[in-house]
């Protein structure tokens, strides 16, 4: 008999059983759950709504339960629906008449927002030094290629020469902020909803904040309805994954152009490569791809989140079930995606001077030699004509903008001197960019070193 069957004169058809049931995915949850009972144990213990007896006793043997389920010891039941009463059924098939008081004052509306919450609040921490680990891993490649020179691009065009510790850093930055998003989706989710009931509060006269403190929450939840029905949280996070994924999946574009014949700026690892079953030459970035192919199923499930919660009218609904293998499949994915790509990063092998022979072509000191000629006292949109007649000359006699004479170079303007050739150098032009968030060494070292301090204050 189910666990609610009082009102009912019929069993459940199979198929219903089998619709509503959530066990096959909600069972991740255990621990959360048993934890989350037991705090509610001792607290109907310590009030007096049940004997302090009978709080032990409850205790004792979820406690008991959690460790069988550890050992693998349990089989959860479909029939039982969902972890919640799977747990509770096991609880009273032990104790029986004691077990049956544990859901005094409680309801698995504000029982499932409680278990979520709680399995969040960890499943955020350990992302958390995922990232934090990548981050590592940037800065200490960052540092190791301060002065290795490569192309800028703006629209995949050679735009100005940067650095590679640059370019990494500016990735560390897109990480950065997805730490400080998880620590602020992390206070949203780390509110106690337990005592909203099924939706409107209970008369039992329960110590909410004694459990609250018990389980780690910094605070309660102010409203009932909202309490029960509130997944704000789990879409938030969604969100904070689907970014984290964003990012993860650009770097992997870029690899995977890096790795091309054509752009022969990178070489994966062995370890992170894989081969052709008919091409016996291949080499392929199979993990870049597939982490920025598994983006995909991270942007569903937010919109199936956002969608499952769109128009549900106060307060708890059975839609709400369908948050779970969404946040869930999230998760996962990008508890996947991390250590592989921060493996893969950290393995990679820098090929500096194709990335050198590249920022050599596409004339992409040409800023640069306007910025010069802007010294010598020309207004910038002048020299900005003057040096774009100069790359379409160097285009059709098939020169780089150094490679022109000095007398070539005095046809364009008179005011160019020999030092022009130090000034374009790629260099020059990298060194000269030594603004704070510039691409010059010791910009980039300052980046670095607060990236540092910033690592550091995280916490974990
Ligand atoms: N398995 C349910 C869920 O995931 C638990 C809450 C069910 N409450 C209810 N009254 N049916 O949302």
């Amino acid at each position: 008999m189910k666990l609610w069957g009082g009102r009912f004169e019929k069993n459940t058809d199979k198929l219903v059983d089998h619709f509503n049931s959530s066990i096959s995915f909600d069972s991740r949850m255990y621990r959360h759950d048993i934890l989350g009972s037991i705090a509610h144990a001792e607290m109907l213990g310590r009030c007096g709504i049940i004997s302090e007896e009978e709080s032990k006793l409850i205790q004792k043997t979820l406690l008991e339960i959690l460790k069988d389920i550890e050992d693998g010891k349990v089989e959860f039941e479909i029939d039982a629906e969902d972890i919640h009463m799977n747990i509770e059924k096991l609880l009273i098939s032990r104790i029986g008449e004691t077990g049956k008081k544990l859901h005094t004052g409680r309801s698995r509306n504000d029982q499932v927002a409680l278990d979520i919450r709680m399995y969040l609040m960890d499943e955020i921490k350990t992302i958390k030094s995922m990232l934090a680990e990548l981050e590592d891993v940037l800065l200490s490649l960052a540092e190791n290629n301060l002065d290795v020179i490569m192309p800028g691009y703006t629209h995949l065009q050679r735009a100005q020469p940067i650095t590679l510790a640059h370019h990494l850093m500016a990735y560390f930055q897109m990480f950065a902020r997805d730490l400080e998003r998880l620590d602020d989706c992390f206070k949203r989710t780390a509110i106690m909803p337990l005592g909203s009931g099924a939706l409107a509060g209970t008369t039992y006269p329960l110590d909410r904040h004694m459990v609250a403190e018990k389980l780690g929450f910094a605070a309660i939840t102010e409203n009932s309805l909202d309490a029960v029905s509130d997944r704000d949280f789990v879409i938030e996070l969604a969100a904070c994954l689907s970014i984290i994924m964003m990012h993860l999946s650009r770097f992997s574009e870029e690899l995977v152009l890096w790795s091309t014949f054509e752009f022969g700026f990178v070489e994966m690892d062995d370890a992170y490569s894989t081969g052709s079953s008919i091409m016996p030459q291949k080499k392929n970035p199979d993990v870049a791809e597939l982490v920025r192919g598994k983006t995909g199923r991270v942007y569903g499930s937010l919109i199936a989140l956002l969608t499952v919660m769109k128009s549900l009218p106060l307060a708890y609904n059975k839609d709400m079930q369908e948050d779970k293998e969404a946040i869930f499949d999230s998760v996962d994915t990008v508890k996947m995606c991390l250590p592989v790509f921060t493996k893969m990063i950290a393995t990679v092998k820098i090929k500096k001077e194709n990335m050198y022979r590249a920022a050599q072509g596409g004339f992409i000191n040409a800023t640069d030699l306007a910025d010069y000629l802007v010294k010598k006292g020309i207004p910038f949109r002048s020299s900005h004509e003057i040096v774009g007649k100069m790359v379409l000359y160097c285009i059709q006699n098939k020169k780089t903008l150094e490679q022109l004479t000095m007398e070539e170079l005095r046809s364009f303007s008179p005011l160019i001197e020999e030092d022009v050739y130090r000034a374009i150098s790629l260099e020059e032009c990298v060194a000269g960019r030594k603004l704070p968030g510039g691409p010059a060494i010791e910009s980039v070292m300052a980046q670095i070193e607060k990236g540092r301090a910033f690592l550091k204050s995280i916490k974990l």
